[in-house]
């Protein structure tokens, strides 16, 4: 069957590759297996009960619209709701600037429909969250990486490049920047360097990406204020889900921004799926009003701050010397990184024949670097595979370090 029909695909369809990591998902559906490799949330967070209750409510009260077609720009109960609670965050929203999306991966999916022409730079992490940087590049874009540390992009690396790419006449559109619990590397953008990068971003005229689903899923010290809220000229564009605080299974995300940007977003969205499903919407539209949502957070929150500990409390006491990992303060994820001569992708067919799954940090290195690091999951494994799995991959860690 192969190349049958390659004569009718886009040349678009040309650039899109398949997620690394939605491969190795499929590879870690076999029951022996222990998987670190998904962004999965704990189905222990799902609160299925209120859900269930929520939803009835739905059908009884306004099942009529809720099955109906709706808006695209979203529920506009969602929305005022939304608005509201980013109040807390210093943000005075109406619902103009707040559009309903299916997932945040089709809120990055639009930024690339309405932002990038072929051949566009966009400025991303080094490494950044894989499904962003393939959203982008199946519109023709090309992602140029700047380094991080232990506090997010680093705002120097960040202009010295706007700079040399200008000079070089390449055409600049957005910075992608996913400041809280950054997905792989879990590190958290500090409030100046938020702002020096707002800051660069009004200098070199480029729009912000500011992606934030883990946001809310802290564990320890104060929240940082989302780029958003700093910013004063409506250049920054947030994408926020409820993936990650109440179920991925939803669907559900929203972003928010100048209405200029959003109305925008909105057209390109009629073409891609009407709208997003009412029915689900108007459940958590409900769910929020009832105050379940912070409650629920709340719980998921302390049960992945467990999860955390006890993940970072395993890899101290079975992890080689020479293996270095983060230690966030939330998110979903740890980075890990081998000595410099040991290759994550070789680890991984090793770990692989254990039982053991992550995922290859390399993935998201839009420069091909990264391949001596790895990403782990702690939010999805309770304690038992947790200690399991990372003895499993420790064990395959040491049997590498021998022959590399
Ligand atoms: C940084 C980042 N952005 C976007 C997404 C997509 O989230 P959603 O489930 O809302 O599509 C993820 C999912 O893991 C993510 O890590």
């Amino acid at each position: 069957m192969a190349n049958t029909f390659d004569r009718f695909f886009s040349d678009a369809s040309q650039l899109m590759k398949k997620s690394a990591i939605r491969e190795i998902l499929k590879l870690t559906q076999r029951p022996e297996m222990i998987s670190f490799a998904g962004g999965l949330p704990s189905p222990d967070s799902f609160p299925i009960e209120d859900i269930k209750r929520v939803t009835a409510e739905v059908l009884e009260e306004e099942g009529r619209a809720a099955l109906q077609y709706g808006t695209t720009e979203g529920d506009n109960k969602l929305r005022a709701l939304l608005a509201e609670r980013h109040k807390k965050d210093g943000l005075d929203l109406t619902i103009e600037n707040i559009m309903i999306t299916t997932g945040s991966q089709q809120a990055l999916d639009l930024c690339g429909k309405i932002f990038i022409n072929r051949g566009d730079v966009v400025l991303c992490g080094l490494p950044s969250y894989l499904g962003g940087l393939n959203a982008f590049s199946n519109y023709g874009a090309v992602m140029k990486g700047i380094p991080l540390d232990d506090h997010g992009m680093i705002p120097d690396l960040l202009e010295k490049a706007i700079v040399t790419l200008r000079k070089d006449g390449k055409n600049l559109k957005f910075i992608y920047i996913i400041p809280d619990f950054q997905n792989p590397t879990g590190v958290t953008l500090p409030r100046s360097r938020r702002l020096e990068i707002i800051r660069i971003a009004e200098r070199h005229d480029l729009i912000i990406v500011e992606d934030s689903p883990y946001r809310d899923v802290r564990f320890d010290g104060t929240p940082e204020p989302l780029m958003s809220a700093l910013d004063t000229r409506g250049r920054v564009l947030t994408l926020n889900t409820f993936s990650k605080i109440l179920a991925p299974g939803f669907r559900l995300a929203w972003v928010t921004g100048h209405r200029e940007i959003i109305d925008k977003m909105v057209t390109a969205k009629q073409a891609t799926d009407l709208c997003t499903p009412p029915f689900v919407q108007k459940i958590t539209a409900r769910y929020i009003e009832q105050g379940l949502l912070d409650v629920n957070l709340k719980k998921t929150v302390e049960l992945y701050r467990q999860r955390r500990d006890y993940m970072l409390k395993c890899f101290r006491e079975q992890m080689p010397e020479g293996v270095k990992w983060t230690e966030p303060d939330g998110g979903l994820f740890l980075f890990v990184t081998l000595p410099p001569s040991m290759d994550a992708a070789r680890l991984l067919e090793r770990a692989i024949r254990k039982n053991v799954a992550f995922v290859c940090g390399a993935v998201f290195y839009c420069n091909n670097e990264g391949h001596n690091t790895l990403r782990i999951n702690f939010s999805y494994s309770g304690e038992k595979d947790t200690l399991e799995g990372v003895r499993r991959l420790a064990e395959a860690i040491r049997e590498e370090m021998t022959v590399s």
